[in-house]
């Protein structure tokens, strides 16, 4: 059974093709970057939706397959940016009616979890899903997938993105921290912020930001914020793995790429007896392929949608998804 995923919560609009057997046999992506600052989400889906045609033909060329091969059609469904959400959506509804075939709405951060379990052979690991527009930590307990631990405020790749843009860093801020971070020496103490299995980030970026103002040295403040929110998320972390007792953890999201938050992910593995998976970059990303595959899982496994029920969940809780393929 063939399945074209549609990927569009936020900056990518991401295309694939996957195949019941859980092969990729095509991925593409178009990523938007708003001129300055930060995402503006009417732009992005107009972006999308001029791009998502080419992106479906080049999608289905690389795979060598014709739009009639496709058995199903998934798109992520949410959560995200509502305009975004709308633009794949009606795409994947039009397809559907074009050729006769089901449609299915995916959840994204379970597409994450689902295309990481696949391509490293993770079994029933605890997921750290973190990214530009996400953080949470997740794992499988009595049918659903459940969220550990949250961020109460901003993304921990947000908060990265907004210190270097501040600090004058060139967009991507993530790798552009990280970068820096190399070079520091100086541990400067920024808030902690662990609140029982939840995080918060707003506060040390806002400390970060307030010592760059005084001048301090920023290969200093990238290594001192990357140490302090690393941490923060390795506790948490830690913490769902002692109490689920999995012995898997699975990095995923943007920020995933990061070697020093790989590292100390390593260390708490080999401390507690479990291992650290992590999928590779462009899969670690928002991809089509990821949605693909969630929807393969869904469908094979019974989950039905008509074409006018195939809406957006800006909201969608990782928690509210019904799992019958792990069952
Ligand atoms: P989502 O919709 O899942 O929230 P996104 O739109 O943020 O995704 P991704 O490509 O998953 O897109 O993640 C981008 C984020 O990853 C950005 O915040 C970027 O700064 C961060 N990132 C990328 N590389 C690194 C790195 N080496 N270290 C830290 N952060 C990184
Ligand atoms: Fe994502």
């Amino acid at each position: 059974m063939l399945c074209l995923g549609l990927e569009g919560t936020a900056h990518t609009l991401g295309v694939g093709v996957v195949d019941s057997e859980g092969r990729i046999l095509s991925h593409v992506s178009r990523v938007y970057r708003p001129e300055k600052g930060g995402i503006h989400p009417r732009e992005a889906a107009r972006s999308h939706a001029s791009q998502v045609k080419a992106a479906v033909k080049e999608a289905l060329e690389r795979a060598g397959v014709d739009l009639r091969d496709l058995d199903l059609f998934s798109f992520s469904a949410g959560p995200g940016l509502g305009p975004c959400l709308r633009v794949v959506a009606t795409a994947a509804r039009a397809l559907s009616v074009l050729t006769g075939k089901p449609l299915v709405g995916v959840n994204h951060c379970i597409a994450h979890v689902e295309i990481g379990r696949l391509l490293t052979g993770a079994v029933d690991p605890v997921t750290l899903y973190v990214s530009g527009g996400n953080t949470q930590v997740i794992a499988f307990e009595e049918g659903r997938y459940r969220v550990f631990g949250e961020t109460l405020d901003i993304p921990v790749g947000n908060c990265l993105d907004v210190f270097a843009r501040e600090a004058g860093l060139s967009p991507p801020g993530g790798p552009g921290v990280e970068r820096l971070a190399r070079q520091g020496r100086r541990y400067l103490a920024l808030p902690y912020v662990v609140k029982g299995m939840d995080l918060s980030f707003s506060g040390p970026l806002t400390e970060a930001l307030r010592r760059h103002r005084e001048g301090e040295d920023l290969r200093d403040l990238c290594f001192s914020l990357q140490e302090t929110v690393f941490a923060a998320l390795t506790e948490v972390t830690e913490r769902a793995v002692a109490h689920t007792e999995k012995k898997e953890v699975l990095l995923t999201g943007g920020v995933a790429s990061n070697l020093r938050l790989r590292e100390m992910l390593e260390e708490m593995c080999r401390a507690r007896g479990a291992s650290l998976f992590v999928p590779p970059p462009e899969f670690c990303a928002d991809n089509g392929a990821m949605i693909g595959w969630t929807g393969l899982l869904a469908h094979l496994h019974g989950v039905r949608q008509r074409v006018e029920e195939a809406v957006v969940r800006q909201r969608w809780r990782t928690d509210e998804v019904d799992i019958p393929w792990r069952r």
